[in-house]
């Protein structure tokens, strides 16, 4: 069994203390001994960037840090985004804006984009950046267009909301709308069904009612 050190660390702003083997990965002493499961193990060889927390503001892949490393470290994890217990603006733009789905990539995607805005901080970073920043994690799932408007909504937080209002209440009526439409359709056709089952118990055509009343010309000449 291999020795044991005590490491102490900031972990999201709160001081931690841990005694693990010097060379546990970050990511199983943050979630085995902290019980921080925000962070996400996907490759566990530094490829997929899952794994990504906070080291002094910027991203390291957890999975390749040695626990010894963290020794006297400030760590930021998902986990410390959220502000007694609301979620940052950059977390609820991932969510009004679809820039989540499974989830794996999102505690990576969302410390990476936190330290870009951290740098970024009071101006709109553009696409190209907030891809490159973002180019060490990768995600499955939603392709990269939601996750980079979602980074950038999140960089001016009014017009995002303004923008997810806006997506919102535009979808409601359409949704109304359709309901709508769709009851006066079935109740044409029922009109119609209707109708034709009238026609054939008086034993003519619907829409012939003038001109079956009506003898027809031959007739009425041979009448005159
Ligand atoms: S789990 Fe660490 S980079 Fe993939
Ligand atoms: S949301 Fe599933 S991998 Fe990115």
């Amino acid at each position: 069994m291999s020795q044991l050190v005590r490491i102490r660390f900031t972990l999201n702003g709160r001081p931690q203390s841990v005694k693990v083997p010097p060379m546990k990965r970050l990511l199983d002493v943050l979630r085995e001994d902290c019980r921080m499961t925000g962070t996400k193990e996907g490759c566990g060889e530094g490829e997929c960037g899952a794994c990504t927390v906070l080291i002094a503001g910027d991203p390291v892949n957890s999975c390749l840090v040695p626990a010894v490393h963290a020794e006297g470290a400030k760590i930021t994890t998902v986990e410390g985004l959220a502000k007694n217990g609301k979620l940052s603006a950059l977390q609820t733009a991932f969510i009004e804006l679809g820039g989540a789905q499974c989830g794996m990539c999102t505690p990576g995607m969302l410390v990476t984009s936190a330290a870009l805005l951290a740098r970024t901080k009071g101006r709109v970073p553009g696409d190209a950046e907030v891809r490159d920043a973002l180019s060490g994690t990768l995600c499955r799932c939603t392709g990269y267009q939601k996750i980079v408007e979602a980074v950038q909504a999140a960089a001016a937080p009014a017009p995002a909301k303004k923008k997810a209002a806006a997506v919102a209440k535009k979808a409601k009526p359409v949704a109304k709308k359709k309901v709508v439409a769709k009851k006066k359709v079935v109740a044409k056709k029922k009109a119609v069904a209707q109708k034709k089952a009238a026609a054939s118990r008086a034993g003519r055509r619907p829409g012939a009612s003038k001109q079956a009343r009506r003898p027809a010309a031959s007739q009425r000449r041979g009448r005159r």
